[in-house]
């Protein structure tokens, strides 16, 4: 929580909604703006990693998640970049066409999921707008020494967001593909012989995210970490009849139905679950399992990660036998 916020009237269940100023707007591509908050009193942000995101909530209401693109060790700033979604919920058009430098908005979070696990060398893959979450990433990666490269792909080179400053900073490192001057990426050329050793980073688009896991999948386990836009495409849940899910800690023991989310029925309980997507992109409704197993329908977790079983989010994921137990 930052110090001496001010609660905004946030709607749902936004984690520790902070009031903070929009210090800055600036275009940073065609249809990209950059924005840098702060606090009013000009207040120390809470730390955050590389791969974190925030939840923006703006004046209208509308909460979108927004990855922090800035420098981590300015500890009084943050900065995200919002590309304007034509076919979007409205949230980009609102930053775009009427967030103006000294407006207040509403901040929750850091959180992430999409953290930056130590290696010696990393590729990284972004597509559009993709490239915010990798920012801090390259930066992370150039302090610890790493080896890395950069593959960016973009529809034009004019709408490839800090693409200047990528190639001024890390040289030959960043690999710009624009797709009207190059076509898409080689991704066969850069993922089909896998690398031992080195972990791929990918943010971007659904069918770019596809492509390269399918790139990517004689390489060895764990090596690919993706953060998606939006939700990833599900089938059917596995079973189409109600189940039980006990809160452990509450004592109470609620029927989750087909036609009800587990976070709908454990709020129902009583169980107070902050949750902010409800689509299965954010993370902010990460809840312990105790028992059973879930069936993982979230955009978050790695394979590795749905296979422990320890957790799910409750917003989308359901169970799998009878009866879960949640730490709740
Ligand atoms: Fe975003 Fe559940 S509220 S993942």
């Amino acid at each position: 929580m930052v110090a001496n916020s001010v609660e905004l009237p946030v709607p749902g269940h936004v984690a520790h909604a902070a009031t903070l100023t929009v210090a800055g707007k600036e275009p940073v591509a065609d249809g990209v703006v950059s924005l840098t908050l702060t606090h009013p009193d000009g207040a120390r942000l809470p730390d955050w990693t590389p791969g974190s995101h925030i939840d923006l909530v703006l004046p209208d209401g509308t909460t979108r998640q927004y990855s922090l693109c800035g420098d981590r060790w300015e500890a009084h700033t943050y900065r995200i970049a919002v590309l304007r979604e034509p076919a979007g919920r409205g949230g980009s058009a609102y930053v775009h066409d009427r967030l103006r430098p000294g407006d207040r908005v509403g901040v929750g979070g850091p959180r992430n999921h999409f953290p930056l696990v130590p290696s010696r060398r990393y590729l990284f893959v972004a597509g559009g707008i993709g490239i915010t979450p990798l920012l801090p990433m390259l930066h992370q990666a150039e302090l610890l020494g790493a080896e890395w490269q950069l593959l960016y792909g973009g529809r034009t080179r004019s709408s490839m967001a800090f693409r200047d400053r990528l190639t001024a900073a890390y040289g030959d490192r960043v690999h710009l593909v624009p797709q009207d001057e190059s076509g898409l990426l080689d991704l066969a050329a850069w993922l089909g012989t896998p690398r031992p050793g080195t972990k791929v980073y990918c943010c971007g688009p659904a069918p770019l995210l596809a492509a390269v896991e399918t790139a990517c999948a004689a390489w060895e386990p764990h090596s690919l970490r993706v953060e998606r836009f939006t939700a990833a495409t599900q089938g059917a849940p596995v079973r189409s009849t109600p189940f039980e899910v006990e809160l452990r800690r509450t004592g109470r023991t609620v029927t989750v139905t087909p036609e009800v989310s587990v976070l709908e029925a454990v709020r129902r309980a009583g169980a107070d679950v902050l949750s902010s997507c409800e689509q299965g992109t954010c993370g902010t409704c990460l809840t312990p399992v105790l028992e059973g197993r879930p069936e993982h329908r979230d955009s978050v977790l790695a394979d590795h990660e749905r296979a422990a079983g320890d957790c799910m989010f409750l917003c989308v994921s359901r169970s799998r036998g009878d009866r879960l137990v949640l730490d709740l």
